[in-house]
């Protein structure tokens, strides 16, 4: 039988499973990227220097080839890339509609709020002008105007990119200027900063039927820039909390018009109900899609991802019920000299797996975006107090020296 290709759209650090998994599944792995040293290059059967948001020469490699599939995974910059070249090309994936309303932030709170969804106050600002008279101003999707504190963001961007709560007026410009450095289409939203518990909801819809396969509680660095720093799957709730959970969840599913592929959400846990922060198409990243979803629930969801996207779409079935705890490492700001202790913390037993980002020589900073934390610890256990005991001794077990 003639090789059969699927093309992998990205080819960065957690992107290597989901080629190795396309290659385990029979297929020949073509991945794209625009950086010729992406650590996916080497592990894809053939790489080519295509910028993952070049539609167009994403859809002439692959008629080119003659791929049997597109796939993607653990980031939103891909999504719209994918969808559109899935449709030019009749392969299965995302709607771009669902492409551009699982990527958009704007969107997402309308959306939700035509699908009768609570909302937090809210404003999408095409000016600082704008955004200065979103606090006061009264407005439909903002009685009384956002008031503080609130979280200014970009509405098409991810990793944080500048995002930051403010407190005060002074703040507000600062903060309003830095998002617009980070949209693409030239909008940002101002919303009122929900006080609760951050969860993520991460699943998959397949054969017509959505799947809740985790709810993690997320912790944060503190303001300004609000980096995530521990997820615990699964969140320490009572069973109501979770019933509302999966309810919003599907819901959101449903309003966002995901018709099929993983699913990644941030919702906020409030006194006041459930609120959506985004909902996305895609796994979750750092691993929860490759790593966590697997450990916990049994799901292969990088398999299920793969086969959907060359026409074998199959049910799913979730076989475990474990907990997991994904850990980011961050160490104190200075020029790394030494790093001991990863291998050792590599086989502690219940690790799934354990990483770093950065080496000696490297200048470490205090991070203002996800993508500069310093590494992750991927833990399993029977109990969530067990995967965060694992993830303790990984933290420990990891030095750092300094020049
Ligand atoms: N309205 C809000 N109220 C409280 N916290 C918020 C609000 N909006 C965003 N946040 C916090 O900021 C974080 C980042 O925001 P958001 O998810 O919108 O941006 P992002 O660029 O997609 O980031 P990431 O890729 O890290 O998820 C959220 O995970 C949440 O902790
Ligand atoms: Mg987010």
């Amino acid at each position: 039988m003639p090789d059969r290709w699927v093309l992998v759209i990205a080819a960065g650090y957690w992107q290597i499973p989901l080629i190795e998994t396309v290659k385990r599944l029979g297929f020949r792995a073509i991945a794209i990227d625009r950086d010729p040293n992406a650590p996916g290059a080497k592990i894809a059967d053939r790489f080519e220097i295509v910028d993952i948001t070049d539609v167009e020469g994403a859809v002439s490699l692959a008629n080119d080839i003659g791929v049997s599939g597109v796939v993607s995974d653990q980031t939103d910059i891909s999504v719209p890339t994918l969808a559109k070249v899935t449709s030019a090309l009749n392969l299965p994936g995302p709607s771009p509609e669902a492409a551009y309303n699982t990527t958009n932030k704007a969107r997402m709170r309308e959306l939700s709020k035509l699908a009768g969804l609570q909302n937090p106050k809210y404003r999408i600002c095409e000016s600082v002008d704008d955004g200065k008279r979103a606090i006061e101003e009264d407005h439909e999707d903002a009685p009384g105007g956002v008031g503080f504190p609130c979280v200014v963001k970009p509405t098409d961007s991810q990793a944080s990119r500048g995002v930051r709560k403010v407190d005060s007026r002074k703040e507000l410009v600062p903060a309003i200027e830095e998002a617009f450095e980070y949209t693409g289409e030239g909008r940002i939203l101002i919303e009122e900063f929900l006080d609760g518990i951050e969860v993520t909801v991460e699943g998959c819809r397949y054969a017509g039927e959505t799947h809740l396969l985790g709810v993690s509680t997320k912790k944060h660095t503190p303001p300004p820039h609000i980096i995530a720093m521990n997820l615990d799957f699964p969140a320490p709730f009572p069973g109501k909390t979770h019933e509302e959970i999966h309810r919003m969840y599907n819901a959101l599913v449903k309003a966002l018009g995901i018709s099929a592929g993983s699913i990644h959400g941030e919702l906020i846990v409030t006194g006041k109900g459930i609120f959506l922060v985004e909902m996305a198409n895609r796994g979750g990243g750092s691993g929860t899609s490759s790593h966590v979803i697997p450990a916990i629930s049994g799901v292969d969801l990088l398999e299920a991802n793969v086969r959907f996207a060359v026409g074998d779409e199959r049910r799913v079935e979730r076989t475990l019920e474990k907990a997991s705890v994904l850990r980011f490492l961050l160490f104190p700001p200075g020029k790394v000299k030494e790093i001991k202790g990863l291998k050792d913390a590599q086989n502690i037993h219940g690790v799934v797996r354990t990483d770093l980002y950065i080496k000696p020589g490297d200048e470490l900073v205090p991070p203002v975006m996800d993508t500069q934390r310093h590494g992750y610890i991927i833990t399993v256990g029977e109990e969530l107090s067990e995967a965060q005991r694992v993830a303790d001794e990984v933290e420990r077990a990891i030095t750092v020296t300094y020049e």
